[in-house]
C-alpha cells in the first residue's frame, strides 16, 4: 500500500497517520529503553502507552499493582511527567501460589519452573523498580512492598486516573479491585493486563463488576489489552 493511500485511509477514519506513526515510534523506543525491566512484549507495551496517554486528561494519580522490575510503570511515569504521582504495589517476592480458580494453564505455568516464560515465578528485587524509575527521571512516587492484601489499605494518594492491574491471579486481581476501583475517578482508566491470559483474572473482573452491579464494559485495545473506563 502506498504512503498516499495510507494517508487517505487515515483521513477517512479521522486518524492523523503521521502523528500516530510518530507516537508509535516514541512508544517503541520506550520499550527498548525499559526492555530489561518489563516482561510485556513490544506490541502490548505500545498499546498500554497508547491507551494511557488518552487518559492523561483525567486528573489523579497512576497506580500499578504487579510491578515486577517496574518497566511498564516507569514508561507511563516518564510520559505522564513528574507532576503526576505514581504508586507501585508488589510483594517483590514473586507470585503467590496459583489456585484451582486460576485455571489449568496457570497451575501448569507455575509448575513448569524451567520454562523461559517462568521468570523465577515473577520474582524481582525492589531495586529494579527503583532503577527503572531513575531511568524515567521520575521522583514523584511511592512503593508499597508486601502482599496486596496487606498493603492496599495503606494507599495514600489522590483519586486514581489510571489503575493498571498486573497481578495475574484471581485473589490478587480481586483484592485490587475491591480496594482501589472505588478510588478511580469517573472516566478513569483500568487496564487489565491478564484479562485474555489467565482465567482467574477474567473471573475476578466479572465477579467484581457483578458484585457492584456495574454496567461497565470490558473493552479491547488493538486486539491486545483489556480495559475498563470507570463509570458509576
Ligand atoms: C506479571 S508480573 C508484573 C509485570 C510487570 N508489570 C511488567 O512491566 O513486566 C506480576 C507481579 O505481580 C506481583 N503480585 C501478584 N500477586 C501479588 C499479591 N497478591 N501481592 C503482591 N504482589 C503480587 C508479583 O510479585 C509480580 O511482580
Amino acid at each position: 500500500m502506498t504512503k498516499k493511500l495510507i494517508k487517505g485511509l487515515g483521513k477517512a477514519v479521522g486518524v492523523d497517520v503521521r502523528r500516530y506513526n510518530r507516537e508509535t515510534d516514541t512508544f517503541k523506543s520506550l520499550h527498548r529503553k525499559y526492555h530489561d525491566y518489563t516482561m510485556i512484549p513490544e506490541d502490548a507495551f505500545v498499546c498500554n502507552l497508547q491507551l494511557c496517554t488518552k487518559f492523561f486528561t483525567v486528573p489523579g494519580d497512576v497506580v500499578e499493582c504487579g510491578v515486577w522490575r517496574g518497566g511498564m510503570i516507569a514508561a507511563i511515569a516518564e510520559l505522564s511527567g513528574n507532576t503526576r504521582r505514581v504508586h507501585l504495589f508488589d510483594s517483590f517476592e514473586g507470585l503467590p501460589e496459583a489456585k484451582e480458580i486460576d485455571g489449568k494453564e496457570a497451575l501448569q505455568w507455575q509448575a513448569n519452573k524451567t520454562s523461559p516464560h517462568y521468570y523465577n515465578n515473577c520474582y524481582a528485587d525492589e531495586s529494579f523498580a527503583l532503577n527503572a524509575l531513575k531511568l524515567a527521571a521520575h521522583t514523584n512516587f511511592q512503593i508499597y512492598k508486601g502482599w496486596f492484601q496487606n498493603t492496599l489499605s495503606t494507599y495514600q494518594g489522590n483519586p486514581i486516573a489510571i489503575l493498571r492491574l498486573d497481578g495475574d491471579w484471581y485473589d490478587s486481581v480481586k483484592v485490587c479491585l475491591e480496594k482501589l476501583y472505588p478510588l478511580v475517578s469517573e472516566g478513569g482508566l483500568i487496564i487489565i493486563d491478564d484479562y485474555y491470559t489467565w482465567d482467574g483474572c477474567s473471573k475476578a473482573i466479572h465477579d467484581y463488576l457483578s458484585e457492584i452491579k456495574s454496567a461497565s464494559r470490558v473493552f479491547q485495545w488493538n486486539n491486545q489489552v483489556g480495559y475498563i473506563i470507570k463509570k458509576s
